[in-house]
């Protein structure tokens, strides 16, 4: 499984970088919105950091106004994969996309139907957000199981990126599951190395290394 960090934050996807971790970078609008200065600059900089897909989301609402963003987007390196909102006008610009060789990622995938739309729609990837599923009390593991397996049943070609992973059991379920990406906040990402033992056992070896040396 590929790990993403989900972060517009230089310092974070450095961090991130430093586990030897991560293979991308996902950003949207919000994420990018509390950052502060150019956010183009901020891409640029993101994008020569990561040497994987780096993905950053359109804001019109319109095809047009997609492809035009689309095109500028993919200007500002060659790592950048384009996040298109599974709207009715954002499939036809995924699909018109497709035509064009830019890479796509639907994004705001809460259905089944919505992935396999965008997945014939030639989406690189989709982003099912599993723990905005959660929040409403549905199962978003469960939505992102359904997506794998009608995927598979076709034997489609577009990647599953698990989204708004909220903690480290939604990571275990989709990696379980074998999605082919996860993106996960910084925070997420540090508390997968977590585990009480760990450090139980790290002071047990310590002390008694301390008490042989006083032997
Ligand atoms: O960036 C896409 C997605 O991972 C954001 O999820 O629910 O944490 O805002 P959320």
């Amino acid at each position: 499984m590929k790990i993403f960090l989900d972060s517009a934050n230089i310092e974070e996807i450095r961090e991130a970088k430093s586990l030897g971790a991560i293979e991308g970078v996902t950003t949207n609008p919000s994420l990018l919105a509390h950052e502060k200065g150019d956010w183009k600059k901020i891409v640029r900089q993101i994008c020569r950091e990561v040497e994987g897909p780096v993905n950053v989301e359109v804001i019109a609402q319109d095809r047009t106004g997609m492809l035009s963003e689309a095109r500028d987007l993919v200007k500002l390196a060659p790592n950048v994969v384009v996040k298109i909102p599974v709207t009715i006008e954002g499939l036809k610009a995924i699909a018109e996309l497709r035509e064009r060789g830019v890479e796509t990622n639907a994004t705001l995938v809460f259905s089944p139907n919505q992935a396999l739309l965008a997945a014939k729609a030639g989406a690189s990837y989709v982003s099912p957000f599993i723990g905005r599923l959660d929040d409403i009390g549905q199962d978003g593991v469960q939505v992102l199981q359904d997506i794998m397996t009608i995927f598979r049943n076709y034997d489609l070609p577009t990647q599953v990126l698990a989204a708004s992973i909220r903690h480290t059991n939604h990571f275990f379920q989709v990696s379980l599951l074998g999605a082919d990406c996860a993106t996960v906040p910084l925070a997420v990402l540090l508390d997968l190395a977590k585990h009480p033992l760990t450090d139980i056992g790290l002071a047990k070896f310590m002390d008694d290394w301390a008490g042989q040396q006083k032997k």
